[in-house]
């Protein structure tokens, strides 16, 4: 019996292992990777290593056994058909008996584009009759403190998201939430609506972060078709620029909201601020 993660050498999925090591013994964990060569460090410290591929359902076959508890963690190649990806995964789950899939969602009340596969592969999931976990993870602070160059080049934080405001927490606060989960007990056929313990605006951000490099930052407030053109102009590929642009829409309606306080609930301490991640993520 063992902890399987998917998407073990992403950036959600190495905070998992990194976690699931300070609680179980290395060899009750199987990182699942498309590249062995890139779970090396993983492997060197005893994790089980396994190879494969969402778009290879054969690559999946007897991967899983009875009585393993299994995190999907959801693909990131937003031009395939991920729900079909995440049903390979869920088909193997189903055919091994595992006793827990855990899968890494988006909120419920998110009805941005970027949705639509989250609800599909929830369906596919329910309607498996594996005992699940739906992990309806709201936005990384990472989203906006791993892009601050241009931020900072501009003076300006950018965004289509009117005075909408996010519950955004860190990689590390999700990550965690994952980890009680596969690690404890009772979670089965449950869904968390997990988010930060604070929801902020833009205006916010960019005074936080003027705050703490002494500038002037201001919060440019765009329309979701400026800002498409904004990130197409940037060099993102169009349908990928809109699909962003429609976040911020679903921000300003106010869909990023998590007010459930499952996470803290869940990792049994406060989710990390806004303000701690732009401190950590700002150049010294
Ligand atoms: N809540 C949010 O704010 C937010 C933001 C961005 C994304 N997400 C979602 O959350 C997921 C995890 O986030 P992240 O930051 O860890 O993203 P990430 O660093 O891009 O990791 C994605 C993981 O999925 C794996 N993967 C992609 N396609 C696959 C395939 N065909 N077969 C097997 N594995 C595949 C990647 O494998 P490799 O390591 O081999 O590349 C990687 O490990 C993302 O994939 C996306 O669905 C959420």
């Amino acid at each position: 019996m063992s902890i399987v993660v998917t998407g073990a050498t992403g950036k959600l999925g190495r905070h998992v292992v990194e976690q699931l090591l300070e609680k179980v013994p290395a060899d009750r964990v199987t990182a699942v990777v498309r590249s062995a060569e890139k779970a090396r460090d993983l492997a060197d410290r005893g994790v089980r290593i396994a190879v494969a591929d969402y778009n290879a359902p054969e690559s999946f076959d007897g991967l899983f056994a009875a009585g393993d508890k299994v995190l999907l963690i959801s693909g990131s190649e937003v031009d395939r058909d991920r729900v079909r990806q995440h049903t390979v995964v869920v088909d193997a789950a189903k055919a091994a008996g595992v006793a827990l899939l855990a899968y890494t969602s988006a909120p419920g009340t998110l009805t941005a584009a970027l949705a639509d596969d989250h609800r599909g592969t929830e369906q596919v999931l329910l309607a498996s009759g594996v005992p699940y976990v739906l992990l309806r993870n709201g936005w990384y602070h990472e989203n906006y403190t791993e892009n601050l160059a241009p931020v900072l080049e501009h003076g300006a934080v950018v965004a289509a998201a009117g005075g909408g405001r996010v519950s955004s927490a860190s990689r590390a606060d999700y990550a965690a939430a994952a980890v009680a989960v596969l690690t404890g007990e009772g979670h089965e056929n449950t869904t968390y609506e997990l988010g930060g313990d604070e929801a902020w605006s833009f205006a916010e951000y960019a005074a936080e972060l003027s705050r703490r490099t002494g500038r002037e930052i201001t919060y440019n407030a765009v329309t979701p078709e400026a800002l498409t053109g904004i990130l197409t102009g940037a060099g993102l590929p169009e349908p990928l620029a809109a699909v962003l642009a429609g976040v911020d829409a679903s921000i300003a309606r106010g869909e990023l909201v998590v007010s459930t306080g499952d996470l803290s609930r869940l990792i049994g301490r406060p989710t990390t601020l806004i303000a701690e991640a732009v401190a950590a993520a700002l150049p010294a």
